[in-house]
């Protein structure tokens, strides 16, 4: 994995990040620690403001995010885009990504060691970032970063501090095209979020 300098220093400037990013882009690209690379047509290692305040951490490509190599360009991306513009920001404001950088076939549910095998990624990701907030987007993501033992309908809206960095849950976009009621509680979700925003 690349090493990374401390950007809690304040020494690392937007250029260094750029190229660091590009080394764990590359590192990603080349990855053959699970099987998803086989059955991928491109990775998605995430985009966005490499100094955001916030970074969204989803679930895992599908198929359309899969096509581009870029993270919620599909029906989820466009409502996550549309709520994004009710915290008073733009997509290439914030930083976008996912517990997994391929594919899993068929959309189904990334396994645990395609989970782990890919978290150093996040992880290298995160730190060089150093965002105050991250919202989690579905229980997936919420599990690997957050709780593994708490259910997200529980802790949605409830940020908690973990290691400097404020953790956001709220659901998955993808749940609210199908369900209203998760749609309601995902708007009402990003009106606190918007005050945790300007608190920070
Ligand atoms: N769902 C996710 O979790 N991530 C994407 O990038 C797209 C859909």
């Amino acid at each position: 994995m690349t090493k990374l300098p401390d950007p809690k220093g304040g020494s690392v400037t937007l250029d260094e990040r750029r190229s660091i990013f590009s080394e764990i882009e590359r590192e990603i690209l080349n990855c053959r620690g699970c099987q998803l690379w086989r059955s991928r047509r491109n990775p998605v290692p995430g985009e966005g403001n490499l100094q955001a305040t916030l970074m969204f951490v989803g679930e895992g490509p599908g198929e359309q995010e899969d096509l581009k190599g870029r993270p919620f360009v599909g029906a989820a991306g466009k409502l996550l885009d549309q709520l994004i513009e009710t915290l008073s920001l733009k997509r290439k404001d914030v930083f976008i990504t996912n517990i997994v950088k391929c594919r899993p076939p068929g959309n189904r549910d990334p396994l645990p060691e395609e989970i782990s095998s890919c978290q150093p990624f996040l992880i290298g990701q995160i730190g060089l970032i150093c965002p105050r907030i991250i919202c989690t987007l579905g229980r997936h993501a919420f599990h690997t970063l957050v709780d593994p033992q708490k259910n997200i309908t529980r802790a949605h809206g409830q940020p908690t501090t973990k290691d400097g960095i404020i953790y956001f849950p709220t659901f998955h976009p993808a749940a609210a095209l199908y369900h209203d009621s998760v749609l309601y509680q995902l708007i009402e979700d990003f009106q606190k979020l918007k005050v945790l925003l300007k608190e920070v």
